[in-house]
């Protein structure tokens, strides 16, 4: 996805170290690799141990592939013994194909399987303990907050009266009788890859409405793998990893993704932060990123044609100071 515009923001050159911090199915990771004419170093991290064995048989020797979250870059890079970054950083947000593909992971409101939606399959949170655990007004507050479901109340309370919820199925079922078909107009504008991220049907549902339980499987997936706080906390690491002239580039999928994104930009390109009256500057901030993309990279209308989920994939790239 918005691969060409990927390695270009990145400025992938030879000997530089570039880490693909979202590996997957290493399309990004290649391209940078083979953008390098094999001669940079290479390193992809994910935290889904089936991507990345997937990935091992296939990667070359000579990129180094780690299980991690990227929210511990830094950690897991340095036991890597690499301690600065001079090449660039690259994440691409959200689940994998493979991920919402395979029913058993419990991603797809499609396809029936265990309520599970954990990408780091070692870690203990599954959708199954939210749902049947967390409390009704958590529950409300997360389909609200990382869904922007406005139905939310209503879900929660009827997951609670439908306890224990097994299956994706379930839960989709459940879901769709509180919310009206096709009510949200905003959110069938938004339609997104983790909302459509369901193959071809995702580009038939667009032109009608979305499927009702798509925000509520989106928030609990959020929920699952905190991807909000990972991606903050993987924002200021990169930021502090880089070396100047080196480049961080992000590809998101939803709004909320986007807008921490922005707004973290945002704040590292300041040079001051002292309040508007101050006569004189205290605050000792300096400019840390210069912003590369003014308003965010999207795809091309060809490559949205081939891939209806690469329509809300917006870049965003910046390139450290100092
Ligand atoms: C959209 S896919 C990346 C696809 C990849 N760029 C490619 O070309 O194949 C996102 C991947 O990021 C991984 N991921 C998401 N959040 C992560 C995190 N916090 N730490 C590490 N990996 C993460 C997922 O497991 C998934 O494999």
């Amino acid at each position: 996805m918005l691969l060409a515009e990927t390695i270009d923001m990145l400025n992938v050159r030879p000997g530089l170290t570039y880490v693909d911090a979202t590996a997957g199915a290493g399309g990004h990771l290649s391209a940078i690799y083979n953008a390098a004419g094999g001669a940079a170093k290479v390193v992809g991290i994910d935290q889904d141990p089936a991507s990345l064995e997937a990935l091992r048989k296939r990667a070359p020797d000579d990129i180094t592939l780690l299980h991690s979250n990227f929210r511990y870059l830094k950690e897991t890079l340095a036991q890597s013994g690499i301690n600065t970054v001079d090449g660039g950083i690259l994440a691409d947000l959200g689940v994998s194909s493979m991920q919402i593909d395979r029913s058993e992971r419990g991603f797809s409101f499609q396809k029936d399987g265990p309520l599970d939606m954990r990408m780091d399959t070692t870690q203990s949170l599954s959708a199954y303990d939210i749902v049947n655990g967390w409390k009704e007004e958590a529950l409300a507050n997360i389909i609200f907050e990382y869904g922007e479901e406005r139905y939310s109340r209503r879900i929660a309370r009827r997951i609670l009266e439908a306890r224990p919820i097994k299956t994706t199925l379930e839960l989709s079922e459940i879901v769709s009788r509180c919310v009206p078909r096709g009510s949200d107009k905003k959110s069938r504008k938004n339609f997104s890859k983790e909302s459509g991220g369901e193959g071809g049907a995702g580009q038939r549902m667009a032109h009608s409405a979305i499927h009702p339980a798509t925000r509520t499987f989106q928030a609990l997936r959020m929920a699952v793998n905190e991807e909000l706080p990972a991606l903050k906390e993987f924002l200021q690491e990169s930021l502090s990893i880089l070396e100047p002239g080196a480049r961080l580039v992000l590809i998101t999928f939803h709004s909320l993704e986007d807008r921490v994104v922005k707004q973290f930009f945002k704040q590292a390109a300041l040079s001051c932060v002292c309040p508007p009256r101050m006569p004189q500057c205290a605050c000792n901030k300096h400019s840390e990123l210069e912003i590369i993309t003014r308003k965010p990279l999207t795809a091309s209308s060809q490559e949205i044609l081939a891939n209806t989920r690469s329509r809300s994939a917006k870049l965003r790239a910046g390139q450290k100071l100092i």
